[in-house]
C-alpha cells in the first residue's frame, strides 16, 4: 500500500504544512454523522450555531456566510459584488496570493490596479497613502498573512489608513483565520474571508467570511454579480440560517463542532498564544541551524515560517527525505523553490509535535550538510 494513499486508514502523514493540515478525529467523527436535510430545523440549528461561532472568532457583529468552494470562491466574489464597471480596486500584493487575488480582478474584467512591495516584505501605511493618492480606489485588497513568503500584513497601522480614504477594506484571511486574532469591528474591515482548511483545522471545502453592512449595501448597487457567489442572495438566505444552493451539510457540521472546541475547550486567546509560540519556537531554532528568516524582522507570521536557503542545502531533497520519515514540510511557493523552504505550524500541533519534527529536520539537515 502507498504511504501517500491509503483508501482504507487515510494518511498517516503528519503535516507540517500551510493547509491543509491535520484534521481531528472529533471532527472526522462529526463528518460521518447521519444529516437531515438543507431546508430543515436542525439544518438552520446547525447554520445559526456556525454563524454565532464565527461572529465570535472574528470580533464582528457582521453577517457572517458560508460559501462551498475554498477561499478563491470569496476572493472572486469580493470582486463581483463589489467593484462596478467604472470603478477602480486596488489589489495590494505582497507575494503569490495577492498577485493571485489581482489575476481575479483582471479575469472578471474589472479595473483591478496591482501594487506590491518586494517579497519578504510588508505592505507599510505609508506605502498605502502613496498608491491611494495615484487614483479614486472605491474598493481595496490585500492579505493578513501572506501564505508564500511567511509575512504579517501590520494591518492595525494600514487598515485606518484605507478606511479614511472611504474605500471598503476586503482581508484574506486565509492561512490565520483562527490562528492569529484579527478584530473585525475594531478595524471596520468590510469583507474578511478564509478557507478552512488551515487554522480551523478542517478539511478543505469550506469557505467563511463577514460582511459589512457597507458591503451588502455595496453589493445591492452593483450589476452582473453573477448568481452562485452573489452576496444578496446569500445574506437572504442567511437570515434564516441556510445557504441558496445545498451546502456541504457534513463540512458545516465539522465547522460547528471545531468551534465548541475552539471557543468552549481551548479558548480563543489560548489558541492565538500557542500560534504564537509555535511562531517564535520555529524562527529560534532557524536561528540556531544558520537558517536565516525570510520576511523581514518583525512582520514574521506565527502560522508559516519561511527560511532562506543560507545553508545551500537541495531543499526538494530535504522535503522529499521528510517525508520518508513521516512529516510533510513544504518547498518555497513559486519563484521561492528552493530559495526557501516553510514550515507550517498552524491548526491543531502543539509545541511537542513541533519539537518531535523539529529533532528529525534537525537530523536531515546536518546529515545534508555532510553529504554537500
Ligand atoms: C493567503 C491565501 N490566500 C488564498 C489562498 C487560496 O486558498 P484556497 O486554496 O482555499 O482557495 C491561499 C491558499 O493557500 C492562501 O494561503
Amino acid at each position: 500500500m502507498s504511504i501517500h494513499f491509503n483508501k482504507d486508514e487515510g494518511s498517516k502523514i503528519k503535516l507540517f504544512t500551510p493547509g491543509p493540515v491535520y484534521v481531528p478525529e472529533r471532527v472526522l467523527e462529526a463528518l460521518a454523522k447521519p444529516n437531515d436535510t438543507h431546508r430543515s430545523k436542525p439544518y438552520s440549528e446547525m447554520h445559526q450555531m456556525a454563524i454565532e461561532g464565527l461572529q465570535k472568532i472574528l470580533f464582528t457583529k457582521n453577517e457572517c456566510l458560508i460559501f462551498t468552494s475554498s477561499a478563491t470562491g470569496i476572493m472572486e466574489a469580493c470582486v463581483r459584488n463589489l467593484l462596478k464597471k467604472d470603478e477602480n480596486g486596488l489589489f495590494l500584493s505582497i507575494g503569490a496570493f495577492g498577485d493571485r487575488w489581482h489575476e481575479i480582478g483582471v479575469a472578471n474584467g474589472k479595473n483591478a490596479i496591482k501594487a506590491g512591495v518586494e517579497w519578504g516584505k510588508p505592505i507599510t501605511p505609508e506605502f498605502v497613502k502613496e498608491e491611494l493618492s495615484k487614483n479614486k480606489y472605491s474598493v481595496v485588497v490585500l492579505q493578513s498573512n501572506e501564505t508564500s513568503t511567511g509575512v504579517y500584513n501590520p494591518l492595525n497601522d494600514i487598515i485606518p489608513v484605507i478606511k479614511d480614504s472611504g474605500a471598503l477594506v476586503c482581508v484574506d484571511a486565509t492561512s490565520s483565520m483562527a490562528g492569529i486574532k484579527l478584530e473585525v469591528d475594531k478595524l471596520g474591515i468590510d469583507v474578511c474571508l478564509a478557507s478552512v482548511q488551515k487554522c480551523f483545522a478542517l478539511p478543505p471545502g469550506l469557505a467563511v467570511c463577514s460582511v459589512s453592512d457597507a458591503a451588502i449595501e455595496k453589493a445591492n448597487q452593483v450589476e452582473n454579480r453573477g448568481l452562485y457567489f452573489d452576496f444578496i442572495s446569500l445574506v437572504k438566505k442567511n437570515k434564516v440560517y441556510q445557504t441558496p444552493n445545498t451546502p456541504p451539510i457534513p463540512q458545516i457540521r465539522g465547522l460547528v463542532v471545531q468551534l465548541d472546541y475552539i471557543l468552549d475547550d481551548e479558548g480563543l486567546e489560548k489558541r492565538f498564544e500557542r500560534h504564537e509560540q509555535l511562531g517564535k519556537r520555529t524562527r529560534i531554532w532557524a536561528r540556531d541551524m544558520g537558517l536565516e528568516i525570510f520576511p523581514e524582522k518583525g512582520y514574521e507570521s506565527n502560522t508559516v515560517s519561511t527560511m532562506k536557503n543560507t545553508l545551500n542545502i537541495d531543499y526538494a531533497k530535504m522535503v522529499s527525505i521528510m517525508l520518508t520519515k513521516g512529516f510533510r514540510i513544504v518547498n518555497g511557493y513559486g519563484s521561492l523553490v528552493n530559495k526557501t523552504f516553510r514550515i507550517g505550524h498552524m491548526g491543531e500541533i502543539t509545541l511537542e509535535n513541533l519539537e518531535e519534527m523539529l529533532k528529525v529536520l534537525t537530523d536531515v539537515i546536518n546529515e545534508l550538510r555532510l553529504k554537500k
